[in-house]
């Protein structure tokens, strides 16, 4: 069943709970955070029942170690980085409803009577096995308190639960040349007892409901890590360790033991949500209810496979209707990574650029890693500050608040007769509020921020070609319609753009002196009636200069030095470009095959619904034909119009979003992404032939 053919009452929409070991960076906001924010300032703008909840992740392993390694308590660690964390989601307008936190007693009750109402039930198999045992420390080594090499790819600093190379997931013996954390000796098996949630016998039930039942609405590549996972067939997971730090196993005969971080984590969501409301129940047992939850691709099984096992088992409870998983956000190029300190952190960001939370906010989503990794690097985001938020947006709504001060004394003036113009603008603006919604009910951000910025740009464009401040001395009228219409557009502005750019929708509602819109209003037209006062203009945006990006660049070769002198190579290597390694060898009869000729781009569009491809037409010298290239993101069409270009026009049609592409534009790409043209030189004619 797809989505949107069922109805639902509410949406509990949750976000995964980060980690409290550490600070936040952009990779947390791009994959999880800012798109689930969107997504609920939407839903709330539709006036939807729908909750959002986050927390911090404040068991486990990790949290022990680093605590250990400090020479202080787990408590101090989680609490120092609980606050920061909470601070970081504030200043960026992620509008939680709850913020709660694992070690809250609410939650460990909650957790606590999950597992035993499972227990009871005999859903757990107890199981003695040996397990590795520090003999030095007089403790057993609990996941990442054993290191070795990956059974699997080979990988020699794997931990005894994850291999951070290949992804795979694993169980402390598998490892090879196993080592203790703590002595560095080499440890011993001893038996102990656990508890196992036997996920072999949720397979045939995960196989109904994820394979066959979600292959529509799922995303891919999250559907596709399910379908492997449950294809190698699932073994029973043990859900306990012997650690001291967590919630105590529920049991008799369980002393020194706590639930797996996976098993309680999750529960945190419930945990929060009771925190939150004495409705809860009706949040998460409530069959009308829509359960979302948002995570990055490392989450996928654990809230795909083994919570909704967890929560089937226990069997009041509803399941995820969707798991919008994002791919990774890199960093110039590498992976971001807290322990090679390469990232961009929250707190650091918000000191070094005050007030321009929504800049960031909108780079991660029109980068959004919501099909494959992509990538953040310093130079885009001035660009896309630049050119698009400064140059597109910003500038649109103060000409034309500055434009009605000077003219109409900052009073919206009436609507006068329209023009073909007028009314296709309008037409236009009417299109733009449905079309995001289906992206955003869809998750896909990245269209429906570019539906929002199709929004600025066509206001913009509206005026520079009305030239208001060239008629007011001619036709004053005529200039107050064209204000009219404009100003419209920032109002209609103010409203979708809210979900995206909180901050920036409220300069302009204060601005044009309105309230705060629902979804619905945002075809209305019609928000500002004439002789409504507007307040002063303010600047939205500001230009970020080569200073400044130089400065964080400085600070990531830096950071790049620091790792290198510590001896860690692959930071060392990304110095080098990474240009394409040659290709094979071929004849020149080969070659001769390509027809390739200079031409020139007659028209340019980008094709509706996509963000990558441009319709072209081009002359060949020969012919006019069509070209669909994947290059809007690099180049923008109205600049386009007159480009000599180099073209392959003997490449086979092919058919792209229904448009018959018939040749291929040649382009050079840079080893940082950056795309430019073959350009003919001048004196070279349209149809010359290429050799
Ligand atoms: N702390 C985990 C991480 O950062 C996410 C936990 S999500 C939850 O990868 F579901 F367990 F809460
Ligand atoms: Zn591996």
């Amino acid at each position: 069943m797809k989505a949107e053919d069922k109805q639902f009452k509410r949406t509990t929409v949750t976000s995964a709970l980060p980690y409290a070991n550490g600070p936040l960076h952009i990779g947390h906001l791009a994959g999880v955070y800012v798109p689930a924010d969107i997504y609920v300032r939407f839903l709330r703008m539709k006036g939807e029942d729908v909750i959002f909840i986050g927390g911090s992740d404040e068991h486990g392993v990790p949290i022990t170690i680093k605590a250990r390694q400090q020479g202080v308590t787990p408590q101090q660690i989680v609490d120092k980085y609980h606050g920061i964390i909470k601070k970081s989601f504030e200043e960026f307008g992620i509008s939680f409803d709850i913020y709660s936190r694992t070690s809250h007693k609410i939650h460990h009750e909650t957790a606590s009577e999950f597992f035993r109402k499972m227990y009871d039930a005999g859903q757990f198999i107890e199981k003695v096995t040996a397990q590795y045992y520090d003999e030095a420390n007089d403790q057993f080594l609990a996941d990442r308190y054993i290191t070795g090499t990956c059974p699997v790819c080979g990988y020699e600093k794997a931990y005894g639960d994850q291999c951070e190379k290949c992804g795979s997931s694993l169980n402390a013996t598998d490892l090879i040349n196993p080592k203790s954390v703590l002595s560095g000796n080499v440890p011993v098996m001893k038996e102990t007892k656990h508890w196992y949630l036997p996920l072999d016998q949720y397979e045939a039930w995960l196989q109904e409901w994820i394979l066959k039942g979600h292959k529509e609405d799922w995303k891919t590549n999250v559907y596709g890590q399910c379908k492997s996972w449950i294809d190698q067939g699932l073994q029973p997971r043990a859900v306990t360790r012997d650690l001291d730090w967590g919630v105590q196993v529920p049991v008799e005969g369980a002393d020194g033991k706590v639930l797996y971080v996976w098993f309680d984590a999750p529960i945190g969501y419930i945990s929060a949500t009771k925190e939150l409301t004495p409705d809860w129940e009706k949040y998460w047992k409530d069959p009308e209810t829509r359960l979302v939850h948002f995570i990055g691709k490392d989450n996928i099984v654990f809230h795909c496979i083994i919570f909704p096992a967890m929560l089937k088992g226990e069997g009041t409870y509803i399941l995820p209707d969707n798991v919008p998983a994002f791919e990774f956000m890199n960093l110039e190029n590498d992976k971001i990574s807290t322990s090679r300190n390469w990232a961009v952190w929250l707190h650091e960001y918000l000191e070094e650029f005050p007030g321009k939370q929504d800049v960031l906010r909108f780079v991660l989503t029109s980068n959004a890693p919501e099909t494959k990794d992509n990538d953040f690097t310093w130079k885009d985001f001035q660009t896309k500050n630049n050119s698009e938020l400064v140059a597109i947006f910003g500038n649109f709504v103060n000409r034309t608040l500055v434009l009605t001060e000077k003219n109409f004394e900052g009073k919206v003036p009436p609507q006068g007769v329209l023009t073909d113009l007028d009314k296709a603008a309008l037409e236009e603006m009417k299109q733009i509020p449905g079309r995001i919604a289906e992206s955003l009910e869809n998750f896909r951000f990245r269209e429906a921020l570019a539906g929002m910025m199709n929004l600025a740009r066509l206001g913009n464009k509206y005026l520079t070609e009305n030239e208001p401040w060239k008629v007011f001395a001619i036709d004053p009228g005529r200039v107050g319609t064209v204000l009219n219409i404009s100003l419209q557009i920032c109002a209609q502005l103010s409203v979708v753009a809210q979900p995206f750019l909180p901050f920036t929708a409220e300069k302009i509602r204060k601005m044009l002196d309105l309230p705060e819109y629902k979804w619905a209003d945002a075809t209305l037209l019609t928000w500002l009636s004439s002789g409504h006062q507007l307040n002063k203009a303010e600047l939205l945006f500001e230009k970020i200069d080569d200073k400044a990006i130089e400065a964080q660049i400085q600070k990531l070769l830096n950071t790049r030095k620091d790792n290198a002198d510590a001896g860690n190579p692959s930071v060392a290597a990304i110095d080098a470009p990474k240009l394409i390694p040659p290709m094979q060898e071929i004849t020149y009869e080969d070659f001769s095959r390509l027809d390739i000729r200079a031409g020139t781009i007659l028209e340019a569009e980008v094709v509706p619904k996509t963000d990558k491809l441009l319709k072209l037409k081009v002359d060949t010298g020969l012919d006019q034909r069509t070209i669909v290239s994947g290059i809007a993101q690099y180049f923008d069409p109205e600049k386009l119009i007159g480009q000599r270009v180099t073209i392959l026009i003997n490449l086979a049609p092919r058919t792209l979003r229904g448009i018959e592409s018939q040749g291929m534009i040649l382009t050079a790409e840079n080893p940082d992404g950056t795309l430019y043209f073959i350009i003919p030189d001048q004196g070279v004619d349209d149809g010359a032939s290429i050799k």
